[in-house]
């Protein structure tokens, strides 16, 4: 079979790497800061708001949920071709592919020659999260951070198409050295003038992170033995960050991103490791990238820790170019899909993020302190300090917060765990020692903070058995996915308890068989499988980013989808936007005032036909250039209304 780096990683995911037990039954920045919050008084709105201002839309909250205004637009066909639709009336404008200039003196892009050097200065690869940090509180001039992934070699370079069987064969140290210098992020200046978007080359806020950037470990495992390698004897400084997928904005200006699939980078072999076991729990090592081979850090035999300093949440401060990316495990090490942070009523910061593997759990983290909006300073460390939780959903539509906190409950040294640290480096073992629910692959999660209501995007979970299916995860097989909302109790962020239920279980709801559940008036365009990222906009409504439609799966691309959440059209989905041939829609983000809706098109060209390689050579599209010099290249879309306002 020949396999895309995607599929590679879809199918990892696939086997999964939870043996615990079967429990058979079983922003737009403002939008993620509640206005109550700004608006009783423990935010002080003219602080917070020089950081990042109200949407133009925020009302006071709401007395009842029921005010979520309708999507209003016509939806687009569901189908598959080579090139992106958006919904009517709207206009789809490519703003930064990849190799595209972020600094003024980067070479331009030559996919025949490129170079570690120039890639370091050029756009990165699989442009994943989207964050907006508006300047002087402008929804026409910002910053932009993007998260890169990860990169598939088979559509960078030319003639390194391969077969399985030939992994790496062709794959240089020099094709190696761009990969690293492609992963990572960027921070990018745009600006719209006359209608339209554009990249401010000299920016002096414009950045690239990459797989080598120099970051610090921080919280309860900095400093820890396991975190000790050769080149960092304190563990507390590591080079890069890996599979930056999702993500979110902090109100304090900061971007979260997430380290996703950090286990495919790790090389070797895992038997007779001192940690054999814990690093079986992450999959490592998966020897998808050949990084090993050239430096030693990315060998486990000759440097057994390394892997544990990825896994983690990156903090970074986008407004301060030179500032140091920091590792915040006090939020646990796992396969972090994203992000969903929401201030809390008692003004501490509560984030949401899933653990993206068949089988594994959703976390909450609640920080100690509370955010203080008069001092970006004293919420510099906010995330070191706090309570990490993972969920358990009962069968009764309530559910429980565990902490993962050492020597409680089995949290103690007679059962491995010798400290805080080792809890969250081994955050997953400590979760499956807890009983914690066992998920459909948890993807973004996001709060929706006029509500307080939670969304948890599930992915599907094709390797769940019958007398594996439990309330929470209810289809076996579940190729399609579902979509969970959950209430916490009290509106309360930081309780232990919350309610909750299937907003939506997904995939096409006219065929009895698939079991999917969409509100009966979604038509045969507006339904979805595989949903991915999740966004609430500024007045407070649901947008739905997928990964995994094609014409084999369900007849369709995978795009943008909105997302009724409250009665009587609750349940109904309205297809807004399409990909490209190959690609997956990542990282959905809008300006503050709604006028701009930016998306991230990620793996375009790559295979519809699992048993057909798209290369360099041959692509399913060549996106978004057209021209057949050119490879197809991930980039970000600037979505706008055609003479202005807001969107849908
Ligand atoms: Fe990188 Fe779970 O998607
Ligand atoms: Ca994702
Ligand atoms: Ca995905």
């Amino acid at each position: 079979m020949c396999r895309s780096k995607s599929q590679q990683f879809e199918a990892a995911e696939d086997a999964g790497s939870n043996p615990s037990r079967a429990d058979t039954i079983g922003d737009v920045i403002a939008t993620r800061l509640s206005r109550r919050d700004l608006v009783g008084g423990i935010l002080a709105v003219s602080a917070i708001s020089s950081i990042m201002p109200l949407a133009a839309e925020a009302q006071p909250l709401a007395k009842t949920a029921n005010t979520t205004p309708n999507f209003n637009f016509k939806e687009i066909a569901a189908g598959s071709d080579q090139a992106m639709h958006v919904a009517e009336g709207h206009d789809a404008d490519v703003l930064i592919r990849w190799g595209d200039k972020v600094f003024a003196d980067a070479p331009a892009f030559d996919p025949r020659r490129q170079t570690p050097a120039a890639q370091a200065r050029q756009f990165g690869y699989n442009n994943d999260f989207l964050g907006y940090v508006p300047l002087q509180g402008s929804s026409s001039r910002g910053l932009l951070v993007v998260n890169h992934e990860y990169t598939n070699e088979e559509l960078m370079f030319p003639g390194v198409g391969r077969q399985d069987t030939t992994k790496f064969a062709k794959m240089t140290k020099e094709l190696a050295d761009i990969e690293m210098m492609a992963h990572g992020g960027s921070v990018i200046e745009v600006r719209k003038r006359g209608g339209k978007w554009s990249i401010v080359e000299g920016s002096p806020y414009n950045r690239r992170i990459t797989a080598t950037t120099e970051m610090r470990i921080s919280g309860p495992a900095a400093g820890h033995p396991l975190m000790r390698t050769k080149a960092d004897p304190t563990g507390t400084r590591v080079l890069g960050m890996l599979n930056n997928c999702a993500g979110g904005m902090t109100p304090w200006g900061t971007w979260l991103t997430c380290e996703e699939n950090f286990n495919g980078y790790f090389w070797g072999s895992v038997v007779g490791h001192p940690d054999e076991q814990a690093l079986k729990r992450y999959g490592v090592p998966s020897n998808w990238y050949n990084w090993g081979a050239y430096y030693d850090r990315f060998d486990i035999a000759k440097e057994p820790n390394e892997a544990n300093r990825f896994g983690w949440m990156v903090e970074i401060d986008p407004m301060d170019p030179k500032s140091v990316p920091v590792k915040r495990t006090a939020m646990g090490r796992f396969k972090h899909e994203g992000a969903g942070g929401v201030v809390n009523k008692d003004g501490r910061y509560v984030v949401y993020s899933g653990d993206d593997e068949r089988f594994d759990y959703v976390y909450k983290f609640v920080t100690e302190g509370r955010v203080n909006a008069r001092s970006r300073a004293v919420n510099r460390n906010l995330l070191d300090k706090g309570t990490l939780y993972v969920a358990k959903y009962n069968a009764d539509g309530t559910g429980e917060w565990l902490p993962l906190v050492h020597g409680q409950g089995k949290l103690t040294a007679q059962n491995g765990f010798r400290d805080q640290g080792e809890v969250l480096i081994n955050v997953r073992a400590a979760s499956d020692a807890l009983g914690a629910t066992r998920m459909d692959r948890p993807e973004d999660i996001d709060v929706n903070p006029r509500n307080d209501k939670v969304y948890l995007i599930l992915t599907n979970n094709g390797n769940r058995t019958p007398n594996q299916i439990d309330a929470a995860n209810p289809r076996a097989s579940n190729r399609f996915g579902h979509i969970i909302e959950m209430m916490p109790d009290g509106r309360d962020h930081a309780s232990t308890k919350f309610r909750w239920e299937i907003l939506v279980k997904c995939g096409d709801h006219t065929i009895a068989a698939v079991g999917a559940s969409f509100n009966p008036a979604t038509t045969k365009d507006g339904w979805f499988g595989m949903p991915d990222n999740s966004m609430i906009d500024g007045r407070g409504r649901l947008w739905i980013a997928t990964d995994g439609n094609s014409p084999q799966a369900t007849g369709r691309a995978d795009g943008v989808w909105a997302m009724e959440t409250e009665e009587p059209a609750r349940g109904t989905a309205k297809h807004f936007f399409r990909c490209p041939n190959g690609a997956e829609l990542c990282g959905p983000c809008m300006t503050p005032d709604m006028t701009t809706f930016f998306v991230a098109i990620q793996h375009p060209g790559e295979s519809e036909d699992p048993k057909v390689l798209a290369t360099f050579e041959s692509p399913s599209t060549r996106w978004p250039d057209f021209k057949p010099d050119m490879p197809p290249r991930p980039a970000i879309v600037a979505i706008t209304r055609r003479g202005g306002g807001r969107i849908a």
